[in-house]
């Protein structure tokens, strides 16, 4: 019998949000028609929305209102978690959708911003609250920052308390630490930290919520966190798609900065961290920031066996041929970034010490997997080690996408008199479970926005203490020209990704 519970029930949303305008800023982009409207949408169709509120796209193409409907309503037609397209949510949504075509850099596009969002405030009723999405290329952040405010646009906090106005910055904040710090501060010379909300879509995703609840709402798995009982650890975010159009950004960001500097080290903080004092954003982010001030410099360790990185060749995904990452579009014939990458890290304290933590990303992999193994220690064996084979750890898995869920493999004895050892599956499957679908990552953290709650995203020394573990892999990197590429599209990645977590007597686990 398949239970569902109502989404109150099971802590989901159900508090008041105030009254607001989002303002996306690069709305024609990829984002905004995959992600971001979507988002909306489901959040209006599942009455998450305050009724009070609106969305103007903000971008540089010139188009009618009518054409951005249009456009949007076939990308919710097409990306929305919810199918098919319900014509009445859409109809009453579209109502509160508008355009607003300017140059980012032009001041009058942000004095008619101004015009328009006041006649929206006295039409909807949205009280001069903001949310500014900033989905442009990185550039821009620092000039649309620095327009808001000239017209007023953004409040400052310490005196304007009737109204707020939010800022929200997709990756990459910053292309290492030099540079995150000089977008930081560009940053605070118009906003205050408490306005600033980086997103990392990862915090949004259900499974990662839910690891906190899984470790501090349990009392069984904690006393067994720790270097004591936990051999090591794996963390995976296996892509079967390619870098799709994204050659440009590619070129500029390889994997390290687009997933492993952020979405991975989220779901290692989460994992290693120590129980925060409270639930407040600040509580939590602290824990996190710990974690990453104690993993191991890897300035001090030979690089090349602790990180190794890949480029695809092409090959099969899927039975289907694709190309390789150096024929996809707008990459150079003989580019030295990196599609794959696997890492061995350590956390220097007291929990953790000497557990290592592998880590391994990529795209053109043969299938779409992120999860994260807690591989325990293996039993003494004393009694049942008839076979090496039958000595087998304990693995705990947190499967954070597709098929969400947690399974927990135990040795068990096989029916029968010859009574082999086989590992069997303890499997919670959330679908199966809750019966609805989660929400996307982006209702949760658009709604997490509009309320004013932080935990769900990035903290500036989060973000740099980040970098500072990797940047010296990256200048490592950028002075090495690798023979690339070194995987086929559809394997498993380089050869030396497995002799990194061989050579210490461990494997990758089969997904
Ligand atoms: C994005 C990266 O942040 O995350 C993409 O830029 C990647 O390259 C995507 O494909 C993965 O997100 P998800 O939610 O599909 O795991």
């Amino acid at each position: 019998m398949i239970h569902t519970y109502p989404l109150e029930e099971i802590g989901q949303i159900n508090r008041q949000l105030d009254p607001c305008i989002i303002i996306i800023f690069g709305a024609t982009g990829d984002l905004t028609a995959r992600k971001l409207i979507p988002a909306l949408y489901n959040l209006k169709r599942d009455n998450q929305l305050p009724p009070n509120f609106a969305c103007i796209g903000f971008a540089r193409r010139e188009q009618s209102e009518e054409q951005f409907r249009k456009e949007q309503r076939e990308a919710v037609g097409k990306y929305s978690r919810m199918q098919p397209l319900d014509e009445s949510v859409w109809k009453e949504f579209e109502k509160h959708l508008f355009y607003h075509s300017s140059e980012f850099q032009k001041e009058e596009g942000y004095r008619s911003l101004k015009e328009r969002l006041a006649q929206i405030d006295q039409e909807h009723g949205t009280k001069g609250n903001r949310i500014y999405y900033l989905s442009t290329q990185p550039e821009y952040f620092a000039v649309i920052i620095q327009q808001l405010k000239k017209q007023n646009l953004l409040y400052d906090v310490t005196t304007v308390k009737t109204k707020w106005s939010r800022v929200i910055i997709e990756k990459p904040f910053g292309h290492d630490l030099a540079s995150a710090k000089n977008l930081q501060q560009q940053l605070l010379s118009h906003l205050s930290e408490e306005q600033i909300y980086r997103i990392d879509h990862y915090l949004g995703k259900e499974t990662v919520q839910n690891i906190l609840v899984f470790r501090f709402a349990n009392s069984i798995f904690e006393s067994l966190w720790n270097h004591r009982y936990i051999d090591h650890i794996q963390i995976t975010v296996a892509e079967s798609i390619g870098i799709e159009s994204r050659g440009n950004f590619f070129e500029k960001e390889g994997l390290l900065r687009d997933i492993i500097q952020n979405h991975m080290m989220q779901l290692l903080t989460l994992i290693a961290m120590e129980p925060p004092a409270n639930l407040h954003a600040d509580a939590v982010r602290d824990e996190k920031v710990k974690v990453l001030q104690s993993i191991r410099p890897v300035i001090n360790q030979d690089l090349d066996r602790i990180a190794i990185r890949g480029q695809y060749a092409s090959g099969y995904t899927f039975g289907e041929k694709v190309v390789g990452y150096r024929e996809e579009a707008d990459v150079a014939k003989d580019s030295n970034i990196e599609t794959y990458v696997a890492l061995k890290l350590f956390i220097d304290n007291w929990r953790w010490a000497g557990v290592p933590f592998y880590l391994r990303g990529g795209k053109r992999l043969p299938k779409r997997a992120t999860e994260i193994a807690i591989v325990f220690q293996r039993p003494p064996g004393i009694l049942f080690s008839v076979q090496e084979k039958e000595n087998n750890p304990n693995i705990l898995v947190i499967r954070v996408q597709p098929n969400e869920g947690i399974a927990l493999t135990i040795n068990s004895k096989a029916p029968g008199p010859a009574s082999p050892i086989q590992p069997v599956k303890m499997d919670f499957c959330y679908g199966a479970f809750f019966g609805l679908t989660p929400p996307e990552a982006y209702e949760r953290l658009i709604c997490e926005c509009i309320f004013g709650d932080t935990t769900l995203f990035a903290r500036e020394d989060e973000v740099f203490n980040s970098w500072a573990i990797f940047d010296p892999l990256l200048q490592h990197w950028a002075e090495k020209k690798e023979i690339f590429p070194n995987y086929t599209a559809g394997s498993w990645g380089p050869k030396e990704a497995d002799q990194l977590i061989e050579a210490d007597g461990r494997k990758w686990r089969l997904l």
